[in-house]
Formats: structure tokens, C-alpha cells, sequence
């Protein structure tokens, strides 16, 4: 007879009660139960029928992401279908997969990317020039703004001033019927009573986009010159799949909606906490200007890894376990729901001395273990976008820092809010800017003479 290990114990509470405490205050729910079970612990969640085991050992990690043939656990799914479409890279499994992947990597390799920078820039430059002088305000908003803007000129290459202008509406609709913070459980409870819930909303927003997608994407296919263009949508129109053939319109239109949703809040919410970490730690702000002064970025660098370490945006990144898994004593079923509990992970006090102080630094003297830093998740479904959140998030913190002074509104650093799938500052990081001096740089209020601090 087959004899079945266990799944790892877990926190006893109903089931309702452990999602509540995950969805109100997660961090500490995934602190209470490492103090209470270690490594790794099974939780359960309303409306899934199985448990879901959160480990966070990098070996474990290892074993999770680099197992071949280990689909998608069905949150990811069914809560991001109706948003996403039948054919996202961040949906599909197996082959589907992977043939999307190698599809769409080329368009994110570095090299690529460069050419974005200017993008970012331009679109920093305008949005801090609506920023207040002088007074507290909420950062994440802006950095929002900025990482639409990256979007609709990096990924769509929308052009059209018009239909920008009506992108920017529509998606702003989606991107807020997606980001509220009761959406996830409003989810959670329509599943548990067979409702159809605040989705089949979210789907109808999604069918105003896509008209204006549509338009756009048949620009593209005129245009014989696409593979010239520097969009991401214009590379996925020029690509092929290894048996040449393309991405059809609503393929396309479904793979620029993941990259909307996956790369837009994501990228926001690591500035906003990024900058809460700067301004409550003056000498790692003083450090950083000095690099970026001298035209190094190697600390810039080091400075967005350990923002993204001690903040990672999205918690979890599980599969469904296709094989059993094995790692030290752990030995998890095929079938088993298991994701990292990516916070535990870049926490862990042995892969990081004083696991919860700001310090880039560590970067700088050596790089961590790939499976004991994991804001990207890992593997073949490792974040396709890293390199460009990462060149964003350097690219929009130098032009910040080159032109404002910035500090903190208030002594107290942000708690974690959840917002749709990732966990955000809660009150937005609220900051106090300046010009810097001698870079007659402006903001909204810099014609206020009480505001003015720049010479
Ligand atoms: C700081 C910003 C970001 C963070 C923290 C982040 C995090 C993640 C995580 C955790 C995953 C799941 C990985 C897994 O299951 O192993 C993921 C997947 C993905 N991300 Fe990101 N992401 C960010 C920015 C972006 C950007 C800018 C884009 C594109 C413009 C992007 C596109 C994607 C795509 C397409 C996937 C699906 C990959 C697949 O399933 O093969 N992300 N991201």
C-alpha cells in the first residue's frame, strides 16, 4: 500500500479565520507561524478545497522551481482568468507556456531595455513636476502614474495623443477595479457561494480595453516596418513561435494586459516602499546620491535588491505540485498546493544577518543564494519583466534624488496593506519634497514663494 507522508501542521484556526489574518495582516500571520512551525507549515484558505503548504527554506525553494513539471496552484488562476484572458503567459501551463515564454523574452533582455531609459526619465520628470513643495503627500500615486505612463510608451507604444488619452481612462478604471483592497476576499466569497462576484465587473472593463487594443494592434500589423519599432507590442507582432507561426489579436491583446497588470502596481508599490526605506535611513540616501553623483549605479543596484528583499510586493508564487517534492525532511505529495512564502525567504536570519535592517550594502559583499532571494518568484515562471522593473526602479529613483530633496512626512515607517496581490505601503508612503539646491529643478508648488527652496 501507497503510504502517504503528511503535510506539514499549520495554524489550528477555522478556515476563515486564516484567511482573514492573511488578508488583513500578513506579515505578521506569516511571522506567527514560523515562530510556531519553522520552515515550513500547511495553512487553509475559504473557497479551496485543498490546504496550501508555504515553505521557505532556499533549498526547498530549489526544489519547488526548478521541478519540471509542476503546474499552477488554482488561485493564480481563477482569480486572474477574467482579468487576463485564456491565453496569458502568466496563466497558461506546460508547453503553451513555455512557447509564450521563449517568445516573449527576447523583447525584456537587457540590451533591449536601455533603450527604455529615456522613457522613464521623461515620464518621472513630468509627474514630479505636479509633486507639492513643501507639503506631505502620498508617493505610491505618482509612482503609479509613472509606471502607466513606462507602460503605455514602452510595452503598447501607443503614440495616438487621443488614444492614449483614452487608454489611459479605461485602464485606470481596470487597474482600480482590480486594486481595491476587499477584492481579493469579495473573490474569495463569491467562489465559496458559487457567485459570480466583483469579476464578471472587472471582465466588462476589460472589453472597453480591448476595443482600444484592437485598433492599435491593427496599426501594427499594417505597418511593414514593425520589427523596427522599439515597443514590446510591435516585437510580439514581429515574432514567431519555433513553427512560425504568430500571436493572433486576442493573444496579443491578452499578453499586453498581463504585462500591464503584472508590471504596473508591482513596479509603484517597490518605489513607494523604496523610498519609505530611504528616508527613514539617511546615511544609505546619502551614500546613494554620492554613487549616483559619481556615476556609478552598482549601489543603486544594491539598493533596489534590498528594498525588494525586506518589501518584496508579491507574496506568494506557488505551483501545484505535478511530482512529489523532496528537500531535507520535507517530502510533499504530487497534487499538493505549495508556494514560497517569499517574505519568510528573504527574512531568513541564515541567509541574512539582522534579517530585518535596511542595509544595500550586503549586496555590494555578496550576492545572495538564487532561491534565498525570491521577489521575482524563480524558475521557468521567474518573472519576465526583473530586469526591466529593475532598470525602471533605478532610472525613476536618480531622477527623483537628482532633483528633490526628499524626507519623511512622519516618524512612523509604513505596515503592509494589501492590495489585490501584492502588499503595499498603507498610507502611501507620504513624503515631504524639496528642490535641491542648485538644480532649479520645479514642482508643482515650487512658484510658491513660502514653499521655495531652491536657489
Ligand atoms: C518590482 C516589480 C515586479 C515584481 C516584484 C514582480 C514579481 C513577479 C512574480 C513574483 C512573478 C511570479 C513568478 C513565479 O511564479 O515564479 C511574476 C511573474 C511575471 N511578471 Fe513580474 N514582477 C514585477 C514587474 C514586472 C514587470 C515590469 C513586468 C512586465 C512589464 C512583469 C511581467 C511578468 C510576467 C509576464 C510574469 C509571468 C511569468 C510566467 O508565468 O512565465 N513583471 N512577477
Amino acid at each position: 500500500m501507497e503510504v502517504v507522508s503528511p503535510l506539514p501542521p499549520g495554524p489550528s484556526a477555522a478556515p476563515a479565520v486564516q484567511t482573514l489574518r492573511w488578508v488583513l495582516r500578513p506579515i505578521a500571520f506569516l511571522e506567527a507561524a514560523r515562530r510556531e512551525f519553522g520552515d515550513a507549515f500547511s495553512v487553509r484558505f475559504t473557497g479551496f478545497e485543498s490546504p496550501m503548504v508555504m515553505l521557505s527554506h532556499p533549498d526547498a525553494v530549489r526544489a519547488l522551481y526548478t521541478g519540471r513539471d509542476h503546474g499552477l496552484p488554482p488561485g493564480r488562476t481563477f482569480a486572474l482568468r477574467p482579468l487576463l484572458g485564456e491565453r496569458s503567459v502568466l496563466l497558461l501551463e506546460g508547453r503553451e507556456h513555455l512557447d509564450r515564454r521563449r517568445l516573449m523574452l527576447p523583447a525584456f533582455h537587457g540590451e533591449r531595455l536601455r533603450a527604455y531609459e529615456a522613457l522613464v526619465r521623461e515620464a518621472t520628470e513630468r509627474e514630479i513636476a505636479t509633486w507639492p513643495v513643501g507639503r506631505p503627500f502620498a508617493v505610491h500615486p505618482g509612482m503609479q502614474a509613472i509606471t502607466l505612463e513606462v507602460i503605455l510608451s514602452a510595452v503598447f507604444g501607443v503614440t495616438d495623443p487621443a488614444r492614449r488619452e483614452r487608454l489611459r481612462g479605461l485602464l485606470i478604471g481596470l487597474l482600480d477595479g482590480t486594486g481595491r483592497p476587499g477584492l481579493q476576499l469579495g473573490v474569495l466569497l463569491a467562489r465559496r457561494f458559487g457567485r459570480e462576484g466583483p469579476l464578471a465587473r472587472i471582465a466588462a472593463l476589460r472589453e472597453g480595453v480591448d476595443a482600444v487594443l484592437a485598433e492599435e494592434i491593427a496599426e501594427r500589423r499594417a505597418d511593414r516596418q514593425v520589427e523596427r519599432r522599439e515597443d514590446i507590442l510591435s516585437q510580439l507582432v514581429a515574432a514567431r513561435f519555433e513553427d512560425g507561426g504568430a500571436m493572433d489579436d486576442g493573444e496579443l491583446r491578452d499578453q499586453l494586459i498581463t504585462l500591464l497588470v503584472a508590471g504596473h502596481e508591482t513596479t509603484a508599490t517597490a518605489l513607494a516602499w523604496t523610498f519609505d526605506l530611504l528616508v527613514r535611513h539617511p546615511a544609505v540616501l546619502r551614500r546613494l546620491l554620492d554613487e549616483l553623483g559619481a556615476g556609478d549605479e552598482r549601489y543603486a543596484r544594491a539598493v533596489v535588491s534590498e528594498a525588494l528583499r525586506l518589501r518584496p510586493v508579491v507574496p506568494l508564487a506557488g505551483r501545484r505540485l505535478g511530482s512529489e517534492l523532496r528537500a531535507g525532511d520535507l517530502v510533499l505529495p504530487a497534487g499538493t498546493d505549495v508556494t514560497p512564502a517569499i517574505w519568510l525567504t528573504n527574512t531568513r536570519a541564515e541567509s541574512y544577518p539582522e534579517p530585518y535592517a535596511f542595509r544595500p550594502e550586503r549586496f555590494l559583499e555578496q550576492a545572495p543564494g538564487t532561491y534565498a532571494w525570491i521577489p521575482f518568484g524563480g524558475g521557468s515562471r521567474r518573472c519576465l519583466g526583473a530586469a526591466f522593473a529593475e532598470l525602471e526602479m533605478r532610472v525613476v529613483l536618480a531622477t527623483v534624488l537628482e532633483r528633490l530633496t526628499v524626507e519623511a512626512a512622519g516618524p512612523r515607517p509604513e505596515h503592509a496593506a494589501r492590495r489585490n496581490v501584492t502588499l503595499a505601503p498603507q498610507h502611501g508612503t507620504r513624503l515631504v519634497v524639496r528642490a535641491r539646491p542648485g538644480t532649479g529643478a520645479r514642482a508643482a508648488g515650487a512658484a510658491q514663494p513660502a514653499a521655495c527652496a531652491h536657489t
